[in-house]
């Protein structure tokens, strides 16, 4: 698949099956994240690779009760050390949540490239996703997402057209 194909297929997926995830696909799903841009290139990240049982369960309730994701053989969660990344971003903010968030998506796409499923899950209480995986400050919980061998066909939800997205130049046009 190319890389537009690629941004194509993939869809949140919000049902798995219990299947194991090969450690070489698991692997070079990893990678894919580690090789992902950051500001400064600080690489502040940790992706914690969740697979026992109790502790998906815990994930569950941290992640508001989206049971789906204990389906999947794993869970990556996303941590980014606020303290060591560009702290100028936009001269307003850090780049924390963009550097995890493009290494997130780098990963996903990875996982679609070898016929997984995942889907970004943001609706966390950050607290409780720091106290199961123990997570110290000062990381930040960047996204989850589940990992794994879709049990069904992602749904198209649709998206709006390039002209109601894009303008040339500046905003005015
Ligand atoms: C930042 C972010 C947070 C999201 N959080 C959740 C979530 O907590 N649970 C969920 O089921 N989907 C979540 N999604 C998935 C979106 O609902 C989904 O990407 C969107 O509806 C488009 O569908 P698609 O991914 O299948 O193209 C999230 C997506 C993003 C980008």
């Amino acid at each position: 698949m190319n890389i537009y194909e690629l941004i194509e297929k993939r869809r949140s997926i919000r049902s798995y099956l219990p299947k194991k995830v090969e450690e070489e696909k698991l692997k070079r799903i990893l990678n894919a994240g580690r090789l992902a841009p950051s500001g400064k290139n600080a690489q502040a990240w940790k992706f914690i690779v969740t697979r026992r049982s109790e502790l998906k369960e815990a994930l569950v309730e941290a992640c508001k009760g989206q049971k789906f994701i204990a389906e999947a053989d794993c869970i990556i969660t996303v941590c980014v050390d606020e303290s060591k990344v560009y702290q100028q971003h936009g001269a307003y903010m850090t780049s924390f949540m963009a550097d995890g968030t493009i290494a997130l998506q780098q990963m996903i796409l990875a996982a679609t490239e070898e016929g997984l499923g995942t889907c970004w899950i943001g609706a966390f209480f950050e607290d409780k996703v720091r106290e199961v995986l123990k997570v110290p400050e000062p990381y930040r919980i960047i996204g989850l997402t589940p990992l794994g061998y879709s049990a069904v066909e992602g749904k198209e939800r649709g998206r709006k057209e390039l002209k109601e997205v894009v303008v040339w130049e500046t905003w005015e046009g």
